[in-house]
């Protein structure tokens, strides 16, 4: 039997059988056989979810994953040292409580424009984000700068204009609760008033309300396939604003364009994004014009332990 599947590549040379690879595999493809491990030979893209743990765990290097990119662990900023921390060692869990609970909503930013580079890098941190299924199938669409980000805001506020317009008309508005349809009901009654303020500040005095005047966004939507997109792209999101807070950057994640861009997919044309694909979150970035003294506390939230 082959010990090598298209996707699982053994070198029978290097390994010792000692079975790690085989107690880490989530899908059961890897066995022991005269004490050397052999991937399933029918081995597909239905079985290997991927993951890299055999490659990650095994002691002698003995396993390839061909579809792991190493090219996706290299950083522009700095070296990364791939030696696995384990858990309880490295950072202390002070240093990562003080980073979480630091990072806050920027929403006063320079123009100094982000640079690619430090996009780039923001993309392998969140690529490293867990994904149902490990489908990955993310995208990442950089808005690099401001006109490209006034492109997409112009498009939202316009967006907004006509949802107004139409949440204006009360009969619309009761027609539609009569037949079970309350959306357009409950958006008048909660975010109407606040969403024509701000469509006015941005009109009449420029006021950036929607991305608070940040030189680049970060929009990660999903491919066809992924079997949690929605939750994917905010996990990558989550490493996106803790990683940019130690990049000296300052984030806000801006839901009010992720409605806008699945109603009205013209949007996303507009900035060269296939059809194909759908926006789950939106990363405003850049470098802070805020700066802050101390960390508060948070809301007290339900806790049970049963
Ligand atoms: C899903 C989601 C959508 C958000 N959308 C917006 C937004 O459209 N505009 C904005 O200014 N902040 C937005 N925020 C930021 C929240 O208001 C912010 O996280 C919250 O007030 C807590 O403050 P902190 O992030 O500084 O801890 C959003 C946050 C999340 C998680
Ligand atoms: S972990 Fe490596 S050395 Fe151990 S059985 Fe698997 S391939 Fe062989
Ligand atoms: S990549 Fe993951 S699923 Fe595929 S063989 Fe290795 S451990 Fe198993």
């Amino acid at each position: 039997m082959s010990l090598t599947s298209a996707f699982v590549n053994i070198d029978p040379d290097r390994c010792t059988g000692c079975g790690t690879c085989v107690r880490v595999c989530p899908s059961d493809i890897i066995s022991l056989e005269n004490r050397t491990a052999h991937a399933a030979p029918d081995t597909d893209a239905a079985k290997c979810l991927v993951c890299g743990h055999c490659m990650a765990a095994c002691p002698e290097s003995a396993i390839h994953i061909p579809a792991l990119d190493p090219s996706q662990n290299r950083f522009f900023a700095f070296d990364l040292d791939p030696a696995w921390l384990a858990p309880g060692t490295g950072i202390p869990t002070s240093d990562l409580a003080r980073l979480i609970c630091s990072r806050r909503s920027c929403r006063h930013y320079k123009q100094t424009p982000v640079e690619k580079e430090t996009l780039q890098d923001l993309i392998r941190l969140a690529v490293f984000a867990p994904s149902g299924t490990n489908s990955q199938a993310w995208t990442f669409t950089c808005l690099t700068s401001r006109s490209q980000v006034l492109v997409l805001g112009n498009a939202i506020k316009d967006f907004f204009k006509r949802l107004n317009k139409k949440a204006e008309n009360g009969l619309l508005r009761k027609a539609l609760a009569l037949v079970g349809a309350k959306t357009l009901d409950h958006y008048y009654r909660n975010y109407y008033e606040s969403v024509k303020t701000a469509i006015l500040q941005m009109e009449t005095q420029n006021r950036d309300r929607l991305f608070h005047g940040a030189p680049a966004i970060i929009l990660i939507g999903s491919s066809p396939g992924a079997s949690c997109p929605k939750e994917d792209a905010l996990l990558a999101a989550g490493n996106i604003l803790l990683g940019a807070h130690t990049m000296g950057l300052g984030t806000c994640l801006i839901g009010y364009v992720v409605a806008p861009m699945t109603a009205d997919r013209s949007i996303q044309k507009k900035l060269g994004i296939p059809a194909s694909e759908t926006i789950h979150a939106a990363v405003a970035l850049g470098y802070p014009k805020e700066t802050y003294q101390r960390i508060t506390g948070r809301k007290r939230p339900v806790i049970r332990m049963i």
